[in-house]
């Protein structure tokens, strides 16, 4: 499958079976994460894998899991994440959101489900997993296989804008 007919299929699954994700298919997820770009290749990435049914309740407090079976917290250090010298920037969103893409389009590869959910309450997520001051969690990636309706390939002539409205060349 060619690269732009797997971002086509890929989705937002909100609803899993009971079902668990196998650790070849982890694995494989994992190591796109390690691939992944970082700018300045700081690699401020860290990842909590919840796959446990105690660590799964314990996120269901912060974030709604749609009854997948694995879910990966991805964090970001902000004491290592690049800092652009001119504004004082920091890469901390979009190292993270890179590694996040790179594993959701991994477990699409896999013939997995997914669902980018960054509506998780932060405060409660740092307390039940113990996440340190200078981590700050940026996006959950829950997994898993689907249940439920299968959204079509070819649905982003109705779901997306128009390049027209979003690309322009040589100015705006
Ligand atoms: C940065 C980001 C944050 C998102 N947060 C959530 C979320 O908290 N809950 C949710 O159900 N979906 C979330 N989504 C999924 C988007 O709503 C979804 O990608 C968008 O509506 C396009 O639909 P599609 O993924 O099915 O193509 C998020 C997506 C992105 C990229």
């Amino acid at each position: 499958m060619s690269f732009i007919e797997l971002a086509k299929k890929r989705y937002s699954c909100r609803s899993y079976q009971n079902k668990k994700v196998e650790k070849e298919k982890l694995d494989i997820i994992l190591e796109a994460a390690q691939v992944a770009p970082t700018g300045a290749n700081t690699q401020p990435q860290r990842l909590i894998v919840v796959q446990e049914s105690e660590g799964l309740n314990k996120l269901s407090k912060s974030a709604n899991l749609y009854g997948a079976q694995l879910a990966i917290i991805v964090c970001c250090d902000k004491n290592k994440t690049w800092t652009r010298p001119f504004d004082g920037r920091k890469l901390t969103d979009i190292d993270a959101s890179i590694v996040t893409d790179h594993m959701m389009m991994a477990a699409t590869d896999l013939g997995l489900n997914s669902v980018w959910v960054c509506y998780f309450k932060p405060e409660i997520l740092r307390m039940e997993f113990n996440i340190p001051d200078q981590l700050e969690p940026i996006n959950i990636l829950v997994i898993g296989y689907g249940d439920g309706k299968v959204e079509s390939p070819d649905r982003h002539s109705k779901t997306r804008l128009p390049l027209s409205q979003t690309v322009s060349y040589e100015t705006m």
